[in-house]
């Protein structure tokens, strides 16, 4: 698809991959609207990228009716939307209360079906659109302490194999993209202290397979891929 002039909805794009999306999006032409629920974070990237912003918790479901409503308003269609918004919580299965799988489930799971929702009446409408979700490689492999963050990409990853058969036949293109990790404020917010190194990834790897994805030409789609650090070690 042609990315100059697409309007595109990026979901927590304040920071982190979805704040390195938008830009890869604005370097491309494309009109963005970032997400988030901190406002002075929201403002403080828009100005830096020169896009717009909505303040929004993509678990709350007015909240999602609204950003959408907003954004087709403001743009007349709605071209690409990145379901990116999302956090961990970690713990062992015997210290883990009921509240965080619930918490990371409102955003990860429940979040990314309301704006999905709310995309694809707007999408099926028109005929056209693409929905990114933004899973992770532990949307394909659990391991220990991470019963609430991989369950909630796994069911990530089977809603996003549902939208694809669903709206496929109106020519909206879904797709899940599976970053390794990547250096951003995702472990500090889950209360971990992530090492930097010039050999991990950086948003701007996950952003650059984003737009490869979507420059393809429309009547074809990558359906599923990963993004790994070639050498991290
Ligand atoms: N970093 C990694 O290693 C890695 C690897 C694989 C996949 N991922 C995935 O990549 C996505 C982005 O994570 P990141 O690493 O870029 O983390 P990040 O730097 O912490 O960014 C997360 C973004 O999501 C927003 N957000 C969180 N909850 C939200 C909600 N309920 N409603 C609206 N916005 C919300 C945050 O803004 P507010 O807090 O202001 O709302 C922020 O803009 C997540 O889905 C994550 O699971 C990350």
């Amino acid at each position: 698809m042609q990315l100059a002039g697409a309007k595109a909805l990026i979901t927590g794009g304040s920071s982190g991959i979805g704040r390195g999306i938008a830009a890869a999006l604005v370097a491309q032409g494309s009109d963005v609207v970032i997400t988030g629920r901190n406002r002075q974070a929201l403002e403080a990237t828009a100005s830096d990228l020169g896009v717009g912003w909505t303040q929004a918790d993509v678990g709350v479901e007015a909240e999602a009716v609204r950003t959408v409503a907003e954004f087709v308003e403001r743009h007349g269609r709605i071209d690409i939307l990145v379901n990116n918004a999302g956090f961990g919580r970690f713990a062992p299965l015997v210290e883990m209360e009921l509240r965080d799988l619930e918490a990371v489930y409102r955003t990860n799971v429940f979040g990314a079906f309301l704006m999905a929702r709310e995309a694809a009446r707007q999408f099926v409408r028109q005929q056209s659109g693409n929905l990114i979700n933004i899973s992770s490689t532990s949307g394909l492999k659990g391991g220990s302490g991470s019963t609430a963050y991989s369950s909630s990409k796994f069911a990530l990853r089977g809603m996003t194999e549902c939208w694809r058969d669903e709206l496929r036949r109106h020519n909206v293109r879904v797709m899940l993209v599976n970053p390794s990790e990547v250096m951003t404020e995702f472990a500090a917010n889950a209360g971990f202290e992530q090492q930097r190194s010039d050999k991990k990834l950086r948003a701007r790897e996950i952003a650059d397979a984003v737009v490869g994805a979507l420059q393809i030409d429309s009547r074809g789609f990558i359906p599923e891929f990963a993004v790994f650090a070639t050498n991290p070690f």
